[in-house]
């Protein structure tokens, strides 16, 4: 008999189909977002799970579910996942890295640019029928050429933001938990490591790009924002809840920043109805990962670390090593 398996979101049909030929799967292609409890009733004679950031799994889950021994998410961040639990509840958890990490550097850069170029301001201006002239100083931006570029987060997502700056003639400057060794700090197009104030002080455009852990939950404040200057690009393509977007929204109407480019917000899908008022912002909807080719390699990493976990091999994405029973 083959393992039973639940797929908590819609995914490519080509993946259940792949997902069948292994175990029994129950999908769920009318993309129907359970909660908490329909999870856990769903999860009840499953093996395992492919998951993504959508759902929590926490211990009261693990312990209500005996038979789970593998949750697989198809994204690189798990701060939606208690891995502790899961470990000691004997449960394998795993991730999508690296498959990712120059489609969302591209990402990343688009919304720099795009808000530092003011794109999505000069778009609404000219789709109201705005545009009846061109004036000297229409929508003027700042430049991102010959700028320092800050980058908060410095992990293989991070410094493929950095190696993009070569071609900019940009100066990179980075915060991170730990410095890196002088060889990668050379191949991030020298990246010079700062404290985070003296990061947010020196910084023309500033990206966020560390993954998200309650130590820090609103990492990027009030008292941070003043710090930045009046004409300074904030962008996070990391993990709402990094930024506090209350004080980002009175920063960006105080114009204490310029302007921001954010693909994640604190309790997305459902924004803070704010950051719709205002102008210097350019919002976009959690797709940083979102090419045809990355969401197709990121469906079949998690799909082949639930086959690795579920029969016996150890998952190439395992994030907790004690929880692999050989
Ligand atoms: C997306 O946000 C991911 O973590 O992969």
């Amino acid at each position: 008999m083959k393992p039973k398996i639940l797929v908590t979101r819609a995914i490519f049909p080509k993946i259940i189909e792949y997902l069948s030929a292994h175990f029994d799967v129950e999908d769920n292609q009318s993309d129907e977002v359970y909660n908490d409890a329909e999870l856990m009733r769903r999860l009840q004679g499953k093996a395992g799970v492919f998951a993504n950031p959508s759902h929590k799994f926490a211990s009261e889950l693990f312990n209500a579910c005996p038979d789970l021994k593998a949750v697989c998410t198809m994204a690189v961040g798990f701060n939606n996942i208690d891995v502790p639990a899961a470990t000691s509840a004997g449960i394998m958890v795993t991730n999508t890295p690296d498959v990712l990490n120059e489609t969302t550097a591209d990402f990343a850069w688009t919304l720099m640019m795009a808000a530092a170029r003011r794109v999505s301001e000069s778009e609404r201006y000219l789709r109201a029928g705005q545009w009846q002239k061109s004036k000297y100083d229409d929508l003027l931006g700042r430049d991102v050429h010959g700028s320092t570029l800050g980058i908060i987060g410095m992990g293989r997502i991070g410094r493929a933001v950095a190696r993009r700056s070569m071609g900019f003639n940009m100066k990179v400057v980075y915060h991170n938990r730990t410095r890196l060794t002088p060889e990668l700090e050379v191949a991030a197009n020298h990246a010079q490591y700062l404290a985070l104030n003296e990061l947010l002080r020196t910084a023309d455009h500033v990206i966020l790009v560390l993954p998200y852990s309650p130590a820090v939950h609103h990492l990027i404040g009030a008292e941070q924002l003043a710090l930045m200057k009046p004409t300074a690009t904030l962008v996070n393509i990391a993990r709402g809840g990094i930024v506090d977007d209350a004080a980002l929204i009175a920063a960006l109407k105080a114009g204490q920043i310029a302007t921001a480019g954010l693909d994640v917000f604190e309790n997305e899908p459902a924004l803070n109805p704010e950051f719709l008022t205002l102008k210097n912002v350019v919002l976009t909807s959690h797709i940083g990962s979102a090419s045809v080719s990355t969401r197709d390699a990121m469906a079949y990493c998690a799909a082949d670390n639930l086959i690795s976990a579920l029969s016996g091999e150890r998952p190439a994405n395992l994030l907790n090593a004690t929880a692999f029973k050989s």
